[in-house]
């Protein structure tokens, strides 16, 4: 027996009207959704990872899978903080996300790595119009969680994947 609905926003005295809230959780939800599923997709990489840059890969990815970790429980309890219900259990969370879904083999590793940077440009796309939305409706909090942490930790963790993108001088001197 559900005591309240998903999609739903109880009352909460925050100086914040019912619209607002609403509209800040259904764009919440949205961008949580697609963190949990970046957040598996770096465990993935992490553990399927392989190559010459294996370690150093092997422990960046884990790290950067850390730190999305931490912005899925701060968008979570945001939407909590609004009076809203948190998408959470993965079954949902597949049926929400828009970051289509990888083979569930090993791919070469930069269509992995491409992968990630693909799906931080959809969540930073989608977090760009959703914190200018939310300051529109007067949301503070919510644009600056947008802001100072999934838009700043996703520009960050972006230029550290691309930077493995482009070959290396050695691997250069080998084709030579
Ligand atoms: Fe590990």
């Amino acid at each position: 027996m559900e005591i309240q609905e998903f999609g739903t926003v109880r009352l909460f005295p925050l100086g914040l009207s019912r619209d607002a809230r609403e509209y800040s959780c259904q764009r919440l939800n949205q961008i949580l959704a697609d963190t949990q599923i970046l957040y598996n997709l770096y465990k993935k990489h992490h553990w399927l990872m392989r190559g010459p840059t294996f370690y150093q890969l092997h422990l960046l990815l884990d790290k950067h899978a850390g730190e999305q970790l931490e912005l899925v429980d701060k968008m979570a309890e945001r939407i909590q903080t609004l009076g809203g219900v948190a998408v959470a259990d993965p079954r949902h969370v597949a049926e929400i996300t828009v970051i289509p879904r990888p083979p569930n083999g090993c791919e070469e590793v930069p269509a992995m790595l491409s992968r990630l940077v693909e799906a931080h440009e959809t969540i930073l796309v989608a977090a760009h119009d959703a914190a200018a939305r939310a300051q529109e409706m007067g949301d503070d909090g919510t644009n600056d969680l947008l802001v100072s942490e999934v838009i700043r930790t996703g520009e960050l963790q972006t230029w550290f994947l691309i930077e493995h993108l482009v070959d290396t001088p050695l691997v250069e001197g080998r084709k030579a």
